[in-house]
């Protein structure tokens, strides 16, 4: 009788961690990936707790998740356009499993990832950034850059997030490449001449390819 009630009940949905475990034995994150995460970790610390922001360009939410165990932020917006780029991410590599991951997948890993942190109220943003950028009225106290990796578009990308960012708030991306032949030079040069031409300025670079910018502060008149 017992065992006839066991075995009649429904199966309760897979959970986050059922989710997340599913996707990664399907596609491992190269494991190179997985020990740099702790190498980026550092630049969470400019970032100020409690506060709300934003991770441009989440991918598979590995990031996200160590910006919510380590800032505990009180809302994150997540944006990444996901499957609006089609089923995969069409850029070979083992970091898209030489392109077999699908968008679907990173989406859905991404917010399994994030339903771990139930304190934290997320929003997730299935677009492109600058595009989306109406969706985000609020100043926002952080804001973690790792979309386009190229020049113009980084640059355009910080040119938007500037007028954002509440007072005191911070930039921070991935990818500080200052070698001209590494592929994410073009983020190096866009932070470069964004800081010449603008009042924000570099705080902290390097370990780990972080980066992170503050507004100057302005002399007493
Ligand atoms: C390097 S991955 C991000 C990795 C993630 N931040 C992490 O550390 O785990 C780059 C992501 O940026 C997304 N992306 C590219 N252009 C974008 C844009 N303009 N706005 C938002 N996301 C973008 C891609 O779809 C991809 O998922």
């Amino acid at each position: 009788m017992f065992n006839w009630i066991r075995s009649s009940r429904p199966k309760a949905p897979p959970g986050p961690a059922d989710i997340i475990q599913t996707i990664e034995a399907r596609f491992p994150m190269p494991p190179g990936e997985i020990s740099r995460l702790s190498a980026r970790r550092w630049i969470l610390n400019y970032v100020p707790p409690g506060g709300s922001g934003i991770e441009i360009g989440v991918f598979r939410g590995h990031f996200s998740s160590l910006i919510c165990d380590v800032v505990r932020p009180r809302k994150l917006y997540l944006v990444d356009p996901w499957t609006k780029l089609g089923e995969t991410f069409g850029w070979g590599k083992a970091y898209t499993n030489f392109d077999t991951l699908t968008t679907e997948a990173a989406k859905a890993e991404a917010t399994a990832r994030i339903a771990q942190f139930p304190d934290i109220h997320s929003v997730i943003i299935e677009d492109t950034f600058p595009a989306c950028s109406a969706q985000i009225t609020e100043p926002l106290d952080f804001a973690y850059l790792d979309a386009s990796h190229k020049y113009k578009p980084t640059l355009n990308e910080l040119v938007h997030l500037k007028d954002m960012m509440a007072p005191g708030g911070v930039i921070l991306g991935d990818d500080w490449a200052p070698d001209p032949q590494n592929q994410h030079h073009g983020v190096f040069l866009a932070v470069q001449e964004f800081t010449r031409n603008s009042d924000w300025q570099i705080v902290a670079a390097g370990p780990g390819a972080q980066w992170a910018l503050s507004r100057r502060s302005v002399p007493p008149s």
